[in-house]
């Protein structure tokens, strides 16, 4: 089965072509991080203008790409949320019309089980039931991947997602964005022990999260130096920062499939591409007898391959809208 995806609920403009939910013919991606890159993060409105700009051509690649027709395509899906709606609204326009036009079936996608299907593509060994750690710009979440296209959210965070901690603290230390890789590199060669910043549990179990404490830890490190004129290794910073982010995230995972009694778990979204936190769960994984899967690293951020991978098993269920779907910016996992 042949299914194009079509993803826009950010600041990527993205189509792909995939079979069976594990073989990506295409995958077209039209990134915005240079327009952003300006404002230290991403514009709403100018995310929407550049999105409506791109699609068409971004589609038609992802089509010329694959070798296919849209006429040899068994279903349209694309993510209509969670994301910023003016964004989303112009991926589901696009497919609604496309779909509409070629008389093919709509699927409708949420994007944070597309980021843990990405999790099937090129390894259709890795099956549920297992638990996948998603971590992107905009959400932390564990969810236990029960089937296909069963999902039970297990944690989540209180306030920030932990791409968003990397982004706002690498902004404060004037890194750039997006701050994940940024941050990455600038700790190559830091001390992760140097400064000991806070771990957080929240919730009941301990297993949910809250980024907003670091974030203000590290700010805060970094103001209290200033005005004491010291000065700072920024390398040390970004490196003890991260092992924080990374020992949160690794650890709260591993409990949570320990006390859950599933022996395997992955990582999904933009922040699984931090190679430090693909290591420690690697490594955890490994010492706790687990199976561990990761996607490869264009695979976690966003992209098209992942919403089409998803739509192949949520059209599978049966999952198909008609063109009344609407984007809805908070849609929950
Ligand atoms: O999944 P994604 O592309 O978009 C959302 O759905 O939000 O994730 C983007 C996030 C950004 O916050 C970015 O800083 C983070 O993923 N990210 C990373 C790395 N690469 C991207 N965070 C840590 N380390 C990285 N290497
Ligand atoms: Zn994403």
């Amino acid at each position: 089965m042949l299914i194009l995806g079509i993803e826009s609920s950010c600041d990527e403009t993205a189509a792909a072509v995939v079979r069976d939910g594990t073989e990506v013919l295409s995958n077209v991606i039209n990134s915005q991080i240079e327009i952003h890159k300006e404002y230290g993060g991403v514009v709403p409105e100018i995310a929407s203008r550049n999105h409506i700009k791109n699609i068409s051509a971004v589609i038609d690649k992802a089509l010329s790409d694959s070798g296919k027709a849209i006429s040899e395509i068994d279903a349209v899906a694309v993510t209509y949320g969670p994301g910023l709606v003016g964004a989303l609204l112009v991926g589901v326009s696009a497919a609604k019309g496309l779909a509409f036009a070629a008389k093919k079936p709509l699927v409708p996608v949420n994007h944070i089980k597309g980021h843990i299907c990405a999790n099937y593509i090129e390894n259709p060994d890795f099956k549920p039931p297992f638990i996948c750690l998603v971590a992107s710009g905009g959400h932390s979440h564990i969810v236990l991947v029960k089937s296909y296209s069963e999902y039970a959210p297990l944690a989540r965070t209180f306030d920030d997602a932990a791409g968003e901690a990397f982004d706002k603290v690498a902004r404060v230390m004037g890194l750039g964005y997006p701050g994940g890789p940024k941050i990455q590199k600038c700790a190559e060669g830091g001390n992760p022990e140097a400064i000991r910043f806070p771990r957080v549990k929240m919730g009941e179990r301990g297993f949910d999260f809250s980024f907003s404490g670091l974030k203000t830890a590290v700010i805060n490190y970094l103001h209290t130096a200033e005005q004491k004129g010291e000065k700072v290794n920024i390398s040390d910073v970004a490196a003890s920062f991260q092992e924080a982010v990374v020992d949160t995230l690794s650890s709260h995972l591993i409990d949570c499939a320990k006390l859950y009694g599933v022996e395997r778990i992955s990582l999904a979204g933009g922040v699984a591409a931090n190679a430090p936190l693909r290591e420690r769960v690697w490594r955890l994984a490994r010492e706790n007898g687990m199976e561990f899967n990761c996607p490869k690293m264009a695979l976690c951020t966003d992209n098209a391959a992942m919403i089409a991978c998803c739509g192949y098993y949520e059209f599978k269920a049966g999952s198909v809208a008609d063109l009344t779907l609407n984007a809805v910016p908070s849609l929950p996992i």
